[in-house]
């Protein structure tokens, strides 16, 4: 691999993600199904301002705008999410041509605008008609999603980068099943383990259907992960610490990667483990083309946020060397496929000045400080193909509604007008550079 003066290779992929229930809004626009995140919206208290993704950032009416400012900010690459009741709204039956026509129209503008897809089937928008089937604990629910994945990819698969399965099974199992914190809202750990098993379990089932199928597009699956790291180095802490890492980082690389859960996981389970069937460990080590890691911060045992610690505005520790700490970590214990950071960004209460701009300093510093934590990986040898900001808009932030601001670019809730933050244009900058850099070494 060569590596240009800046040390990233000089294919390196540089872009920007977002995901459908965040974005789009349209909730009831042209024949749209309800998703879970519809409902538990609608349960009193689950969302901090009270508010839903029904209007959201209006991309489904305002999408070629959108992607207009996306070529104007230099992307060449865009991560994003389908709404699977978009496209079917029951989520298995029938299909909704207006729906999947949508998604073709902006794959279609991306292309037309040099920018390419990197779509996900699965940013956590359930159809609702299959949660009332019992959702993600249910088998069920994995061979729908298999046959909508297939669907989707024989209808894109030509014109997309990349498919992923599922963005961050953990969460959805964790904190929608477990914790409650998301939809749909229940606080039941036999219930979680059970859906994060059929989770993977879908996404081996979906991307062994989308090769049967004849897909050519990469396809892998998205995970949240960051290192466990112990604030003080007691054996309590040390023990915690191991599990808390097998309950984020092995539960899900050592099937997807080794074909096993990990034993000190089932174990502390006991009887809310898993019901796995035979077969099932194959299916979902199905062999990826790509993994995806989306990083924010670590997780600290045994202590609050050190108090000299930098936090964003969701109370999240800035730590950017926390990614190099994961990547190399992976790489010493799996057989890494391609990776790609498919999310990384950070929430600031930013402010529009009198003149229209928003001067984002942190969160330029925080973009910078990542990227510069790649470099020591690459040179490491782990497989890094690029990396994604997350988000490309402001957007809703799921229970903390439109009161967190992850955007590159500004959003005005009230009128929908965007306005590119300094971040965007310092991001814009650095991928010019990086792709000039990659033109420089290719003569
Ligand atoms: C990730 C989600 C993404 C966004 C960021 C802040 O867990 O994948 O949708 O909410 O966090």
């Amino acid at each position: 691999m060569t590596h240009s003066v800046s040390g990233f290779p000089a294919d390196f992929v540089w872009g920007a993600a977002t995901s459908a229930y965040q974005i789009e809004g349209g909730a009831h626009a042209e024949g749209r199904g309800a998703s879970v995140w519809d409902e538990f919206c609608r349960q009193p208290g689950a969302i901090a301002d009270a508010s839903s993704g029904a209007v959201a950032c209006d991309h489904h009416r305002l999408w070629a705008d959108d992607l207009d400012l996306m070529r104007e900010l230099g992307l060449r690459a865009y991560r994003f999410s389908i709404s699977w009741p978009r496209v079917q709204p029951r989520g298995q039956g029938a299909w909704n041509a207006k729906g999947l026509d949508f998604y073709e129209r902006l794959i279609d503008g991306l292309l037309a605008r040099g920018i390419a897809s990197y779509l996900t089937l699965h940013h956590w928008d359930l159809p609702q008609a299959l949660q009332a089937r019992g959702g993600w604990a249910e088998r069920d629910v994995a061979r729908h999603f298999a046959d909508y994945a297939q669907a989707v990819a024989l209808r894109f698969g030509d014109r997309v980068a990349s498919i992923t399965t599922h963005n961050e099974p953990w969460v959805v199992a964790t904190l929608g099943h477990e914790r409650g914190l998301f939809a749909p809202g229940l606080k039941d750990r036999r219930i979680a383990f059970q859906a994060a098993h059929h989770l993977l379990w879908s996404h081996g089932l979906a991307l062994q259907a989308m090769r049967a199928a004849g897909v050519r597009a990469p396809l892998g699956i998205v995970l949240n992960q960051g290192p466990v790291d112990c604030a003080t180095d007691t054996p309590a802490d040390r023990e915690r610490a191991r599990l808390e890492d097998g309950l984020l980082i092995r539960w899900y690389m050592d099937p997807l990667l080794q074909g096993s859960y990990p034993d000190d996981v089932l174990a502390h389970l006991g009887a809310d483990a898993p019901a796995v069937q035979a077969g099932d460990l194959e299916t979902i080590r199905t062999p990826l083309d790509f993994l995806g890691l989306n990083y924010y911060t670590r997780q600290l045992v045994g202590a609050a946020v050190p108090p000299e610690a930098e936090l964003t505005d969701m109370g999240w520790e800035v730590h950017p060397q926390g990614l190099t700490d994961l990547l190399l970590r992976l790489q010493r214990d799996y057989p890494l496929p391609p990776v790609y950071i498919t999310e990384n960004g950070a929430a600031y209460a930013d402010t529009v000045e009198p003149n229209g701009r928003v001067h984002d300093a942190a969160r330029v510093a925080y973009l910078r400080r990542h990227i510069d934590a790649l470099r020591p990986a690459l040179q490491a040898g782990v497989p890094l193909r690029g990396y994604f900001a997350w988000s490309l808009l402001d957007n809703f932030e799921w229970s903390f509604g439109y009161s967190k601001r992850f955007g590159l670019v500004h959003v005005d809730y009230a009128t929908q007008q965007r306005r590119p933050k300094d971040s965007a244009y310092w991001y814009r900058d650095f991928m010019a550079a990086q792709q000039q850099e990659a033109v420089l070494a290719a003569v």
